[in-house]
């Protein structure tokens, strides 16, 4: 596909707040765009804007060579799917719903044995930042697929390929989810440590924490080895362990004092304080990855 090339029909699966905004972008692109929900009252404002409803799944699925699905989870896909799978021959199934490697990886299997292409994909924005060139969505699975159809898929969001292990794509997408949770975590924590004091929380948040939390990310590249070790890091460090120890048994202590769980964070902390201990002379940040790793069983 170039740029010259008419937008490529693409049927959208799946209307919630997602698959809604997903639609509306297509649509929005001028891509012929037919689509499909359990709940068909869902379709009105997308038929309004052009778009085509599809009267039944196999309709859906037979209207466009490239077929996008966004759904609650891999389940309902399967639900939806496993009924008209062989009308997916020769077609390009993306599957954007939030699920674990392994599902990526099985429904995968399940769409090459009916003869459909298969690329799995993590969204990465929600549903407002659709279309928008802040969003981006990563894709998995054949090269040739995600290249034929990239023109199209730039038009959710800028469209990642991240290789050609169908898991890849869920799998970075739960590591960044899981990175957001982790500082909302720690950002609830800090709200309730400020908030014992009677303090403005929307004023912390916007002139305090979230500065802090944008400069924090400098600190990014001292938690990646490099070339195996992060002695080399450590070492430039200019927050050396010894000093995050104290800082860090003072938030444990404060927290306790201002009648704040702590559980969490400590919790948190163990893979830290693993590594800044005297035992852990040398040791970096970036060891604390190593440290998060289940041993192989
Ligand atoms: N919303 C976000 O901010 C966001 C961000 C990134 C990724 N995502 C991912 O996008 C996917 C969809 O999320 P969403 O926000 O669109 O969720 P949603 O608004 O709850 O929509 C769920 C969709 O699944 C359908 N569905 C649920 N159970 C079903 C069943 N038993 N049979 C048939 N259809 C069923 C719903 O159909 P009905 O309309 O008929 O109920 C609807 O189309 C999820 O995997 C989510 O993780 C969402």
């Amino acid at each position: 596909m170039n740029e010259h090339d008419p937008p490529v029909p693409v049927t959208v699966i799946g209307l919630g707040a997602m698959g809604k905004a997903l639609a509306a972008a297509f649509l929005a692109a001028g891509h012929p765009t037919t689509v499909w929900n359990r709940s068909a009252g869902k379709a009105d404002s997308l038929v309004a804007d052009g778009a085509t409803r599809a009267a039944t799944i196999t309709e859906a699925v037979t209207a466009s060579p490239l077929v996008v699905v966004c759904l609650l989870d891999y389940p309902v896909l399967h639900e939806i799917l496993d009924p008209v799978g062989d009308a997916l021959a020769g077609r390009a199934l993306v599957n954007l719903t939030n699920g674990t490697p392994d599902q990526a990886r099985e429904t995968a299997t399940w769409a090459t044995e009916r003869g459909a292409d298969y690329l799995d994909g993590g969204i990465m924005a929600v549903p407002p930042m659709i279309g928008q060139p802040e969003a981006f969505v990563l894709y998995s699975g054949s090269r040739p697929v995600f290249d034929q159809y990239e023109q199209a898929l730039n038009r959710l969001g800028i469209a990642k390929y991240v290789g050609a292990a169908a898991g890849l794509a869920s799998l970075y997408d739960l590591a960044l989810l899981s990175a957001m949770y982790g500082q909302f975590a720690g950002a609830s924590h800090a709200l309730a440590l400020v908030g014992t004091e009677k303090a403005d929380l929307a004023d912390f948040a916007s002139s305090l924490l979230g500065p802090w939390l944008t400069a924090a990310t400098v600190a990014l590249p001292l938690l990646v080895q490099q070339n195996g070790t992060s002695t080399q890091a450590a070492a430039e460090s200019d927050s050396p362990p010894d000093m995050q120890t104290v800082a860090i048994a003072n938030i444990v202590t404060a927290s306790n004092a201002q009648n704040v769980d702590r559980a969490l964070l400590s919790h948190l902390l163990i893979p830290l304080r693993d590594l800044i201990g005297p035992p852990a002379h040398g040791r970096g940040l970036a060891d604390m990855v190593d440290l998060i790793k289940k041993p192989v069983e």
